[in-house]
């Protein structure tokens, strides 16, 4: 008999409207005309919700870039807190991951549009919760600041946040109409947190959110990230091309978790992946190399400029980058996916044309073209060797490549044991198997600091 897990995976969806793959929505039958409607968000969720994954994710940042307009792929279209709360109305049992930057917003209104998110999904909030290094000319910041200072404003941001959703005891309405008492202020606890970047009285003006805490993820792998990370996050999205650089993390992340005296089993990690799927291995070959054909080079050039934080523009196409380009880091982005080219081109000679159709394809993130019986090896295999707990799948077009994950690969996985065929629960907690955390009056003394 087929070996049958005994835990599925956790699946999670990037709402990407214009598609995943650079220039994907220069494709015929692509929907650009209808970014930032509604009906074409409305339409992915609710895929997303009959193939039973877990969440939709929503990026977001806060700049129209360098050149606006310049590329339509990782761009504010949606608004993640105004959308997930229509969307929460037509769907009702995925989990919603909204974007929010601990860099421009401020913990209380933070903590007030998450908890309003998750009473109006009825608990399916999340909130991924990053720290920014582009989009400060909008918020009247001259700079965006070290990661290490970004970091350290963030987990004072978090901390902050959980103790304004913990303020409220789940007790403390207690409607009473012939005493005349709605809520108990004992029950409701002040902050008077005084930090250094924040000064927060609290408490929150609204009720404990149904989920306690609506779910915690983060999206940084420098050590600040990681640490941040393993303090707060119930979930972490990280860039993980290679298996065995995928375990390594898994169990440094774990690791790191466990040295926060919380439960490792209770964070789950959940690498990106882009599948470019078809019923036949030539199909899928022929989806990729359509994919690649229509891939701008120019705006390539670009996009990997940015990502590189390199100037590129005297490289002809079939070169490689020069060595010396490569001894100065990032300053504002990602190290780790800098270094998943770096190691391309470097160790693999890549040509500068290779690495930009390798950067269109998958930003750093691992992408497997093929069947969805040879996709689901790959994502089983990645499974059971312990180098993650699920997916964040990013679907190269819009609405193909989506509509193959939900019809071709989630049953593929579900036949195989790896998936859910049903919701287990209405709450994103619920269905990823986290505790409720308790209020305040439900932890230690030490963690009120009231
Ligand atoms: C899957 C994934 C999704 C991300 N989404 C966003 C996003 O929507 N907005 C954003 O500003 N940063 C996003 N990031 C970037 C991270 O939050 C973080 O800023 C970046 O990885 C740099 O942090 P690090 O130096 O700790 O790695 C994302 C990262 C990953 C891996």
């Amino acid at each position: 008999m087929a070996h049958r897990p005994d835990k599925h995976m956790v699946l999670s969806i990037f709402m990407i409207t214009a598609g995943y793959h650079y220039d994907s929505w220069t494709m015929p039958g692509s929907r650009v005309e209808e970014l930032g409607q509604f009906g074409l968000v409305k339409e992915m969720a609710q895929k997303a919700e009959a193939a039973k994954l877990d969440i939709m994710f929503f990026g977001d940042v806060s700049s129209a870039g360098r050149i606006p307009g310049a590329d339509p792929t990782v761009s504010g279209h949606y608004e993640p807190f105004t959308t997930l709360a229509a969307l929460s109305q037509h769907t009702s049992n995925i989990g919603m991951i909204a974007t929010a930057s601990t860099s421009f917003y401020e913990p209380y209104n933070l903590a007030r549009l998450m908890a309003g998110l998750d009473e109006m999904s009825n608990g399916r909030a999340g909130w991924n919760m990053v720290t920014s290094s582009v989009g400060h000319e909008n918020f009247g910041i001259s700079e965006a600041g070290s990661s290490e200072e970004r970091y350290r404003r963030a987990t004072e941001f978090a901390d902050v946040v959980t103790r304004l959703w913990d303020s409220w005891a789940d007790d403390a309405m207690v409607c009473d109409r012939q005493a005349g008492i709605w809520a108990d202020p004992q029950r409701i606890r002040p902050l008077r947190h005084t930090g250094e970047f924040f000064d927060v009285q609290g408490p929150l003006n609204m009720r404990r959110p149904v989920q306690g805490r609506p779910v915690l993820v983060q999206a940084g792998s420098s050590a600040a990230g990681l640490e941040f990370g393993s303090r707060f996050a119930d979930a972490i999205y990280t860039t993980q091309p290679v298996k065995e650089d995928s375990m390594a993390f898994y169990r440094q992340f774990k690791g790191l978790v466990s040295g926060q005296g919380r439960n490792p089993e209770s964070v789950k990690v959940i690498p990106g992946i882009v599948p470019i799927l078809g019923a036949t291995e030539k199909e899928a070959q022929d989806v990729m190399r359509n994919l690649g054909d229509h891939v701008n080079m120019a705006s390539g050039r670009y996009l990997l400029e940015n990502r590189l934080e390199m100037k590129l523009d005297e490289i002809d196409l079939d070169e490689r980058i020069p060595a010396s380009y490569w001894q100065q880091g990032p300053v504002k982005q990602s190290k780790s996916r800098w270094e998943v080219f770096r190691h391309l081109s470097e160790d693999k000679g890549y040509t500068l044309r290779e690495l930009i159709l390798e950067h269109s394809r998958g930003h750093g993130h691992q992408w497997v073209a093929g069947t969805p019986s040879k996709i689901a090896d790959v994502m089983v295999d990645w499974f059971e060797s312990g180098a993650c707990d699920g997916f964040n799948l990013n679907a190269p077009y819009i609405m193909g490549g989506f509509d193959a994950i939900c019809d071709l690969l989630v049953p593929e996985l579900q036949n195989r044991g790896y998936f859910r065929e049903e919701y287990e629960h209405s709450t994103l907690r619920g269905n990823l198997g986290l505790e409720r955390p308790g209020a305040w009056d439900k932890q230690p003394a030490s963690a009120l600091q009231a």
